[in-house]
């Protein structure tokens, strides 16, 4: 018998663990490798995550990796399809389903994410390739009058429809409504439109009867903008986020993974710990773990530069990060 979708949630937020975001698109990891000078071709960048995916001891810190579809697809040197590759490790392969964003017409500066058509057959697809969970990624700018509650309730209902479309064929739904950090605004309006954009992701998740027990909330924290002069500290950050949850998360959520969002890789430790630490005083039902690509990423691949002879301190690198954030999700991390 399969494993049921309850315990595969379950499995993804075990405490100490968390999930490795590999599931950048082409274009994405293109734009990454080329301000390293890294050459992009379907060989380097699998190349690449087969460095990641075969770091020894990945499986202590990381529960699970999401894929991009090109990698799902694709096979490790030693001829092992990559899902394999994780699943003997004890790591979960998820995917990325989502189709990447499209302007929504009429309101500017905000965006929509596609994907939903044929969604169900790629489901049944990528399910028989080892996929055990999904991720569908929806973005909120801040802006002059933005988020508007249009945009807000369109991409909540499209994360609805999508998870439910997931719970049906057996995958758990990541489901991630990123407020973006780009901007001047302070923390308290990040706060707000955090809340408004929770807020209108259950009010859909409730209307269309998902299984909370059977999901993984993905959401950021909450932050000062980029280009704000005031960069809210971790405590701050801490008490805002944890308020802005206990506000909108049902506790039947199975657990919650934020992304990093573009902070440094020790901007993101450090405030996932402190996230924990109030987390605990506060005695909130769910695991706050992390779901980082930039954040576990970086360091790596600064190292690694498409050179073989740099596999193992890259890989050192990573388990470094992945490690120090296992710790930060019990609210242990000391850098
Ligand atoms: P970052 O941690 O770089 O924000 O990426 C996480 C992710 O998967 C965004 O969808």
């Amino acid at each position: 018998m399969s494993e049921d979708s309850a315990h595969i949630a379950a499995r993804m937020v075990t405490p100490g663990k968390g999930l490795l975001a590999a599931d950048e698109s082409t274009g994405t990891i293109g734009k990454r490798f080329k301000k390293l000078g890294i050459e992009c071709t379907e060989q380097t960048r699998l190349a690449y995550r087969e460095m990641l995916f075969t770091s020894p001891d990945l499986e202590k810190y990381i529960s699970g990796v999401i894929l991009f579809d090109e990698t799902i697809r694709q096979r490790a040197s030693d001829g092992r399809p990559i899902p394999e590759l994780l699943a003997e490790k004890g790591i979960i392969p998820g995917i990325k389903v989502d189709k990447g964003l499209v302007d929504l017409p009429f309101f500017p500066g905000e965006r929509f994410t596609q994907g939903l058509d044929g969604l169900a057959d790629r489901l049944d697809e990528y399910r028989r390739m080892g996929a055990r969970f999904a991720k569908w990624r929806a973005v909120i700018a801040i802006g002059e009058g933005t988020p508007t509650s249009q945009c807000l309730r369109a991409n909540a209902d499209a994360l609805a429809r999508y998870a439910g479309l997931c719970q049906v064929h057996g995958l758990v739904p990541i489901v991630e409504p990123e407020v973006l950090m780009d901007g001047a605004h302070d923390i308290k309006t990040c706060r707000w439109a955090t809340e408004a954009a929770l807020h209108e992701v259950f009010d859909a998740l409730v209307r269309y009867r998902i299984v909370f027990k059977d999901m993984i909330l993905k959401p950021n924290m909450v932050l000062s903008g980029t280009d704000c002069p005031r960069r809210a500290p971790p405590d701050e950050v801490a008490d805002m986020t944890v308020a802005c949850l206990r506000r909108t998360v049902p506790a039947a959520v199975a657990g919650i993974a934020f992304l990093s969002g573009g902070q440094s890789d020790t901007t993101a430790s450090a405030n996932l710990n402190a996230i924990n630490v109030k987390a605990q005083t506060m005695k909130t039902p769910w695991t706050l773990t992390f779901s980082f690509s930039r954040a576990l990423q970086a360091s790596p691949m600064a190292i690694w530069l498409g050179r073989p002879e740099n596999t193992a301190a890259a890989q050192q690198a990573l388990i470094r990060r992945a490690r120090f954030n296992g710790a930060a999700g019990l609210g242990q991390y000391d850098p």
